[in-house]
């Protein structure tokens, strides 16, 4: 069995990720693949219930750091690691990147100990393809105003966002042959003509 792939959606709040994701996954199943929609923090029942206190409680940013790996740790070994195993393709919503850009950049948290967790909690683990949805924080923080109620991250202020932003930067800096920047101030359809385009390079490219 040839082991599945993994694509993750990344980006400031706002940017535009997760109306993407549903038509990403549909696109890849028209390709024939088997597709896995999960998401972080989440995608299991523990990660879910953690993700219930990481979007809505204060606490200490080295705290929401290890609550953020301890959520991937369970979500790479229940649902990640099985499905590429069985060759299925993994779609995420964030994975590690946020937490170089949230915990890391914009909240202050050394990289050096973001670098231990992310080798600890899935050493053997690296997204395939990275879809960075890039927007300027005025404009990502515009596009939330009025959507739904707005958990601890979105309610941060433009410098926060203008943080995450850089912090998104430096991981493409770091890494640029796994990431593909997508203008998140373009058209629904605009993307989903680039991401067309993006997808088919990459299924016929192995
Ligand atoms: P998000 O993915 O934007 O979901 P929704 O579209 O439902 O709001 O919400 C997840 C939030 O968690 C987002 O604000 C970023 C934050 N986050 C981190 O701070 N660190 C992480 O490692 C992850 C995965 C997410």
């Amino acid at each position: 069995m040839t082991r599945g792939r993994m694509i993750t959606l990344e980006g400031v709040d706002g940017a535009g990720k997760s109306t993407h994701l549903e038509w990403l996954a549909e696109q890849l199943q028209a390709l024939g693949h088997t597709v896995v929609v999960t998401r972080e923090p989440g995608g299991t029942a523990l990660g879910e219930a953690l993700r219930e206190l990481l979007l809505n409680q204060a606490m200490h940013a080295e705290t929401e750091a290890l609550l953020m790996f301890a959520a991937r740790r369970e979500h790479v070994a229940q649902v990640i690691e099985p499905a590429l195993l069985r060759g299925a393709w993994v779609l995420c919503d964030r994975f590690s990147d946020a937490s170089f850009a949230y915990q890391g950049a914009a909240r202050g948290v050394e990289a050096g100990k973001l670098d231990i967790l992310e080798h600890w909690v899935h050493p053997h683990i690296r997204p395939d393809l990275t879809l960075l949805f890039d927007l300027g924080a005025a404009k990502a923080k515009a596009r939330l105003e009025g959507v739904r109620e707005l958990d601890k991250f979105e309610r941060q202020d433009t410098a926060f966002f203008e943080a995450v932003r850089q912090g998104y930067r430096a991981r493409v800096n770091a890494d640029p042959g796994r990431f593909l920047v997508i203008d998140g101030s373009l058209s629904i359809d605009q993307i989903r003509a680039q991401l067309t385009l993006i997808i088919a390079a990459f299924n016929s490219d192995r």
